[in-house]
């Protein structure tokens, strides 16, 4: 299985600036590509993942850093119980890794027969299968139609009622059209996952605890969750109040320079093609 090759890392690290002694929370951990620049650049982290499967890259880092290194194992929405004090920037890689798409049993590619599964973390939830047994034909045509942009989600969920598919090649043999293989898996997956939820809590709780100073940087890879980011950035750094009114309030938040991948990158990395990165700091 391939190691996942860390997409936008330099321009994450050329964003957060100097980070000796500053505490980055890493959201997601993956395969600690960023963990692992950032505490080879002097910080100290404390990282997320929600995926069991990440503990041995956890433990050989916790070796080498003994407590400058912190893992939860939990999803990054928990980053709420976090207290302001405790960290300076926050990052945001969002997804799945390589590792995940790659192994061939969690069910998250159509390229492998395997259980229809997609969860990211094993230990909770429903399962793709679960799910597609669990929701009403009308819900999972909403989450065909919002999360894939299936334009015939109706007629679809009805087949996916009827066929009750339990593996990733079921599934797949089901969707006529090829174009709409990928997006129905990653419809399901961010449905399976929370996907969207998990963004927004995360981005709220960030809001409230980052300190004066701090940045946050998010790197997004399809329009749904970059829509997200991008929107919530842009609230939190609009001036506030009625422009009638002589009272305005100022942004607590300032925007930093969007970065894309250069062609350089995406040659060695075709992970990386529909990647943007954004960031905010906090003022
Ligand atoms: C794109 S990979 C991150 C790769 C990492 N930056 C690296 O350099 O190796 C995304 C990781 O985030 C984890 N993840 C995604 N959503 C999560 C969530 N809501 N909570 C915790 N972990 C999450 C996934 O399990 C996956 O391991």
């Amino acid at each position: 299985m391939m190691k996942h090759i860390p997409v936008l890392l330099e321009s994450v690290k050329t964003t957060l600036g100097n980070i000796q002694g500053r505490t980055i929370v890493d959201c997601t951990f993956g395969a600690g590509g960023y963990t692992r620049a950032f505490l080879e650049s002097g910080a100290k982290v404390i990282a997320f993942d929600r995926d069991t499967n990440v503990l041995p890259d956890v433990q050989e880092l916790k070796k080498q850093y003994g407590d400058k290194f912190v893992f939860f194992n939990k999803p990054f929405s928990e980053i709420k119980q976090l207290n302001a004090n405790d960290f300076d920037d926050v990052v945001f890689d969002l997804g799945i890794s390589s590792m995940q798409i790659d192994n061939a049993e969690r069910g998250f590619s159509f390229r492998f027969d395997a259980p229809l599964d997609m969860r990211m973390d094993i230990r909770m939830g429903l399962t793709a299968a679960d799910l597609i047994k669990n929701l009403s034909e009308e819900e999972l045509a909403d989450v065909l139609y919002e999360y894939g942009d299936i334009k015939q989600s109706r007629k679809f969920a009805k087949i996916l009622k009827k066929e009750l598919p339990t593996t990733t090649f079921q599934l797949r043999d089901l969707i006529k059209n090829p174009n709409d293989i990928a997006p129905v898996f990653q419809a399901l997956r961010i449905a399976v996952n929370d996907e969207m939820g998990q963004i927004k809590s995360a981005l709220q709780s960030v809001h409230d605890l980052l300190r004066v100073g701090g940045k946050c940087v998010c790197v997004t890879f399809h329009s749904l969750e970059d829509r997200i980011v991008k929107n919530t950035f842009r609230k939190w750094t609009e001036v506030a109040g009625d422009p009638r009114l002589p009272v305005v309030v100022a942004p607590e938040y300032k925007l930093l320079k969007t970065v894309v991948p250069t062609d350089k990158e995406l040659e060695y990395n075709s992970r990386a093609r529909s990647a943007h990165m954004r960031g905010v700091q906090k003022v």
